[in-house]
């Protein structure tokens, strides 16, 4: 059986449909701080099988260990954390004791438990501004704001780990841009407030809720002068976690991969493959560069492909399609 963290969000929730679909048991911990219980009746649909759910934070040992003596756990998919950049830089030692003291709480039980496999959400902004692209794993850390710095950390305390416990199996996995939605549409990203990413920007726009797309930034070194990033469909995301585990349990070791397409999109070039999608006009308005923001990445992920046998199949279009399809469902349902 797998322990889920952070299974009701958006990453986990997909991991845990692609876990399923393979074939394996599931336990979800969560602390509903950003997302809700009501995914788990969705989930147990998709998923066609029982899927245990304990709301509870990563940060309580008692909690774990309890969870780890009651369960038969052979690994652990660690997704829980916060997530928003801007918001790290306003609030860092909140980001770092949930982002980098959770996950040390999780490892001390972990240990205890003697469960010794991990899979750990690490991102592309532990890079930086990249100097060459595309992005391989060997690039140099260079996180810009405490959100990338405590993946960082974490990165880096997991690797003294493994120096010290060689029997630990860990993956560290960098994703790019993850967005779409499971293709049923029971499931996808739901931002409180106004989205900061530009994928369910867009898909409000599609749907009339907002007005307008702000471009930011129409003046980068790039084709069309917007800013370019490597989208990645949240499912192929999910079963690139799956491929990385069944590699730690065949292998051992610890796994750095970058999770990626190898291809960049501009924002405009977003824009005009959700129109296709949603069959509606999205207006776009010229705004100034956002802060902190660089001009374009994408990965290497050719270690992903040949290491794991796993490689992003989804285009720019299917991850528009199941955007909308999620979109709509939730304008139905609200
Ligand atoms: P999300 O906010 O949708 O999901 C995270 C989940 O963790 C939420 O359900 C939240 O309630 C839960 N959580 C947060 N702190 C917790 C705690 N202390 N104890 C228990 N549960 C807790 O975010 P997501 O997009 O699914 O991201 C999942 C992971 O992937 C995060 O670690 C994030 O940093 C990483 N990541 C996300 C992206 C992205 O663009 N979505 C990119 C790179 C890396
Ligand atoms: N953008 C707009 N308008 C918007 C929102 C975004 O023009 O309303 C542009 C941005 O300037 C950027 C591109 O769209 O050029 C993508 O922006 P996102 O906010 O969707 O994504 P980021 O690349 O800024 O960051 C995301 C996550 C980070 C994560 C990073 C790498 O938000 O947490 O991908 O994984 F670290």
């Amino acid at each position: 059986m797998i322990l889920v963290t952070g299974g009701t969000g958006y990453l986990g929730s997909h991991a845990a449909v692609a876990l399923a679909t393979a074939g394996r048991e599931l336990v979800i911990v969560d602390n509903l701080c950003n997302s809700s219980a009501s995914v788990i009746g969705r989930l147990k649909r998709l998923c066609a099988c029982d899927v245990q759910f304990i709301q509870g934070d990563v940060r309580d040992t008692a909690l774990l260990s309890e969870i780890f003596l009651g369960h038969d756990i052979s690994a652990v998919m660690h997704f829980a954390g916060l997530k928003a950049v801007g918001e790290s830089t306003e609030m860092p030692v909140d980001y770092f004791d949930n982002n980098v003291n959770g996950t040390i709480q999780l490892l001390v039980a972990m240990r205890r438990a003697k469960i010794k496999t991990l899979v750990f959400s690490s991102s592309a902004t532990v890079y930086g501004d990249p100097a060459t692209l595309p992005i391989t794993e060997d690039c140099p850390f260079a996180p810009t704001s405490p959100y990338g710095r405590s993946k960082v950390f974490i990165e880096e305390i997991l690797a003294d780990l493994h120096r010290a416990e060689p029997d630990w199996r860990i993956a560290r996995l960098r994703y790019f841009n993850p967005v779409g939605a499971h293709e049923s549409g029971l499931i996808g990203e739901d931002p409180a407030g106004i989205p900061n990413n530009l994928m369910p920007y867009v898909a409000q726009v599609a749907l009339g809720s907002r007005n307008a797309v702000n471009v930011f930034g129409t003046d980068y070194p790039t084709r069309d002068g917007t800013g370019v990033r490597d989208y990645i469909h949240v499912m192929d995301l999910a079963e690139g976690h799956v491929a990385a585990l069944d590699h730690l349990e065949q292998a051992g070791g610890l796994l750095t991969v970058n999770l990626g397409t190898g291809q960049g999109h501009s924002v405009l070039e977003v824009v005009k493959a959700f129109e296709r999608a949603s069959n509606r006009p999205i207006p776009c308005l010229a705004a100034p560069r956002r802060k902190g923001d660089v001009a374009q990445y994408w990965a290497d992920p050719s270690l992903a492909n040949t290491l794991l046998h796993w490689q992003a199949g989804r285009n720019l279009q299917q991850m528009c399609a199941d955007t909308w399809r999620w979109q709509l469902n939730m304008a139905d349902t609200s």
